[in-house]
């Protein structure tokens, strides 16, 4: 029986969180800071997922044996360095990559070189800097527009511009360097815009074995249509129907195993998550980015379709024993609506009231920025609630969660009602 520690506070934390309290082999759950939803699965704990004194804290006061990290934010940060390097928690397992191995997400160039080195399949791309300015300039002028820009560092989902003008891009490429996203743009990837539909695939590994679970499509625009800003994901669905069983195995051939062996070859010590941003560009599938967690939204849907006790593969990773494990997946469909509140995403209040969850029935609801004010639950985020369901097939799982996201109420709830319109 172990105790396990969740760090992070969103809907992805909920959603993981929720399929580990499926297992028959967790004793105590906490969640670090967690939200008002992870609060009925297990204890939250007020520490940030960047205070790593903190954390330790509540490792040994919890008597944690699994910690699993949710967010990009404290694997860049190096927070499993940091318990490797203590010598009073070296024997927690921990699930997520170490800092060198973050950096396929943390730095935009370091994943671009891997996937060279690696010959995994991805975008034409240059790296620029203040150096090598003039040569930034002269790789715009040879693709053909639009053209993509991409601050080096994390910048929380805002750093990638893509500009239809020549000129344009060549004055934000300036404008980056310049320190538009701080040292996060003091780097600029320059890519080649690859032009088909988008799909997230993940897979689980101990660096050596991995395996792959269910992929989804995530709704990043906050219009209709897709369109209007990005925000951090307005739904997801999965399975995904373009992504039949020839092309999830050009996936795993071309890319998912040439990166797990690339981490090997380079020496690279890897456990946790890969989240594969990719491209469907006429039939063939190229690396979009890495990020080094699960997805959000994506999570909200992928948890329903895993069967496989979540614990044993979180465990397999942390302890090199994947090549063991077997993942068993649920045949229906399964989807999330994200209500989020009114001006998301841009200004919008928070410690708005909630009210109609009893009323929901035959949807799971994940919190994705909620918290308790007394006994309420109120808004704390400009994604609220993920609203997921499982039906036979995506529309009668979308109908589902719709239904429940119309009883939900809090003044200023948006959600898209047209996800899936494009498969
Ligand atoms: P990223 O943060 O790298 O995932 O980029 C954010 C979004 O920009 C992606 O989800 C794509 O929609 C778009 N994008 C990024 N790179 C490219 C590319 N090379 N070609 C076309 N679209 C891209
Ligand atoms: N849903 C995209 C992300 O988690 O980055």
């Amino acid at each position: 029986m172990l105790n396990i520690l969740v760090v992070g506070s969103g809907g992805r934390e909920h959603a993981m969180s929720w399929k580990i309290k499926q297992s028959p082999k967790v004793n105590q759950l906490f969640i670090a800071p967690g939200n008002a939803g992870t609060a009925e699965l297990g204890q939250n704990i007020p520490v940030g997922v960047s205070d790593f004194q903190g954390l330790k804290k509540v490792i040994l006061e919890k008597k944690i044996d699994l910690v699993v990290i949710g967010p990009e934010v404290p694997l860049v940060e190096g927070l499993h360095d940091f318990i490797l390097a203590d010598e009073e928690l070296k024997q927690v397992k921990v699930v997520g990559p170490q800092q060198e191995g973050a950096q396929l997400e943390g730095s935009k160039d370091y994943a671009k070189a891997f996937m060279q080195r690696h010959n995994i399949p991805t975008a034409k791309y240059l790296t620029v800097t203040a150096e090598n300015l003039p040569e930034g300039l002269a790789f715009l002028e040879s693709l053909k527009a639009p053209f993509v820009l991409k601050a080096d560092g994390l910048a929380a989902g805002k750093g990638v511009l893509i500009i239809d003008n020549l000129a344009e891009a060549q004055a934000s490429l300036k404008e980056m360097l310049d320190g538009q996203f701080g040292a996060a743009s003091s780097k600029v990837v320059i890519e080649e815009f690859l032009s088909g539909v988008e799909l997230s695939v993940f897979a689980i590994t101990d660096g050596k074995d991995y395996q792959i679970l269910p992929e989804a499509k995530d709704y990043k625009r906050i219009g209709e249509g897709d369109t209007g800003l990005n925000t951090g994901g307005m739904g997801a669905i999965s399975p995904v129907p373009f992504a039949d069983a020839t092309f999830m195995k050009k996936i795993e051939d071309r890319i998912v195993k040439p990166t797990v062996e690339g981490l090997q070859k380079d020496g690279i010590p890897y456990n946790g998550f890969v989240f594969f941003g990719l491209i469907n560009c006429g039939g063939e599938p190229y690396v979009i980015e890495y990020n080094v967690r699960m997805g959000d939204p994506e999570t909200e849907a992928v948890m329903l379709r895993i069967k496989s006790d979540f614990v044993d593969l979180l465990l397999a990773a942390a302890e090199g024993t994947m090549s063991e494990q077997k993942i068993e997946i649920d045949e229906r469909a399964a989807v999330t609506v994200m209500l989020v509140s009114g001006g998301y995403p841009g200004d919008y209040t928070k410690g708005i009231a909630m009210s109609g969850f009893e009323a929901t029935e035959n949807s799971i609801l994940f919190h994705a920025g909620t918290k308790f004010k007394g006994s309420d639950v109120v808004t704390d985020g400009g994604r609220v609630l993920a609203v997921s369901s499982y039906g036979t097939d995506m529309k009668s799982a979308l109908a589902q969660s719709y239904a429940n996201a119309e009883k939900i109420n809090f003044e200023g709830k948006y959600y898209r009602k047209d996800l899936g319109f494009d498969l």
